[in-house]
């Protein structure tokens, strides 16, 4: 079977005026960036890039040789390409205008280079997250605060899971569209088109291990998966958990599920794990174009309104009817309360 490959499928959403040359421009830099990303990954031990670099991100996360490898692969290649105004990853404390000396473009990329940190040593699935969103107009240095547009201002998200093979993932806001990375010939090959979530699963993917410290409309949530057949919901559920974003929500849009990361007690001072500008926001805008649905269990993901840089959020995503059931349980509750 002959594939359209990732240049061609641009073009195409060009040419039918959905996006312009510069976005079209943009996601080819991104996806450069992630074949050589996948390379470095998949040279394991060999690259001689496996353990900690030793130094701690602006959250204070141990980073490792990769995380350091894949935000410079992906700021080297974007500072050059000439379509951004700006960029801003989870390895930097500030969002970065790009320099006077190199071409300027207007819009503004956002990305978690290396997702699932604790898996990369491991040979476990790890992937690189990016959302893209328009520079305000005549702003030409912009600041961490021309960033802050909630998500559903979003003109394109994206994933590359780097695991048995490389796929990146996408969304320009028509459908979400998966590209397999063919190794010999070095490009990214359209391998599922319009990809449909299932709106029912039997499957949750969640770290139990934080169950204690959940709030009560999360663990009677949790609690009636747990009581299969017997209980409330009248079916056996099955768990998966690979404790990287990038492929479980790979999972998802494979065979549905739900997704969760909930705000817990383990640091109240925190409102949940995940980041919600380059994690949460484009993996919401994905998912809801696959025909699933994004929450924080009580709100649209794509609707909440930023305040940081590196703000984090509680997150519920999949297949529609699940994430609608687990948000009502948070409702109910808050009615419940007053
Ligand atoms: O950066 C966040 C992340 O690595 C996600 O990819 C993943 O879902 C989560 O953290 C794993 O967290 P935990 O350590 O609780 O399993």
């Amino acid at each position: 079977m002959k594939h359209v490959s990732l240049t061609r499928f641009l073009l195409e959403e060009q040419r039918a005026g959905r996006i312009n040359a510069d976005l079209r421009l943009l996601i080819e830099v991104v996806a450069r960036a992630c074949k050589s990303i996948s390379i470095a990954v998949g040279k394991g031990a060999l690259g001689g890039v496996l353990g900690d670099a030793g130094t701690g991100n602006v959250q204070g996360e141990a980073q490792k040789k990769l995380d350091v490898l894949s935000n410079e692969i992906l700021m080297e290649a974007n500072a050059w390409g000439g379509h951004l105004a700006g960029l801003a990853s989870e390895e930097m404390e500030h969002a970065q205008p790009i320099p006077d000396v190199y071409p300027r473009g207007n819009y503004l990329l956002l990305f978690d280079p290396l997702d699932g940190s604790s898996n990369i040593d491991v040979n476990v699935s790890v992937g690189t997250i990016f959302s893209v969103l328009r520079c305000p107009e005549g702003v030409t240095a912009p600041g961490d605060e021309h960033f802050l547009q909630p998500g559903s201002a979003q003109v394109a998200a994206g994933y590359t899971v780097y695991g048995p093979s490389t796929v990146l993932v996408l969304t320009l806001g028509h459908g979400t569209h998966a590209f397999t990375l063919d190794r010999e010939v070095g490009s990214f090959m359209l391998t599922r088109r319009d990809i449909a979530i299932p709106e029912e699963t039997k499957e949750f993917a969640i770290n139990m291990s934080n169950q204690r410290h959940w709030e009560p409309p999360m663990q009677a949530y949790v609690a009636d998966l747990l009581a299969g057949k017997e209980g409330p919901r009248g079916k056996d559920f099955n768990m998966r958990w690979v404790a990287s974003m990038v492929a479980d929500v790979h999972r998802i849009l494979t065979r549905g599920g739900i997704f969760i990361y909930p705000w817990d007690r383990k640091d109240p001072s925190k409102p949940g794990r995940l980041r919600l500008m380059y994690e949460a926001n484009p993996m919401a805008f994905i998912v809801e174009q696959a025909g699933g649905a994004a929450t924080t269990g009580r709100q649209r993901i794509l609707d909440v309104q930023p305040t940081g840089l590196h703000q984090r959020v509680p997150v519920f995503l999949g297949s529609k009817r699940e994430v609608e059931t687990a948000s009502r349980y948070h409702r109910d509750h808050d009615a419940a309360q007053g």
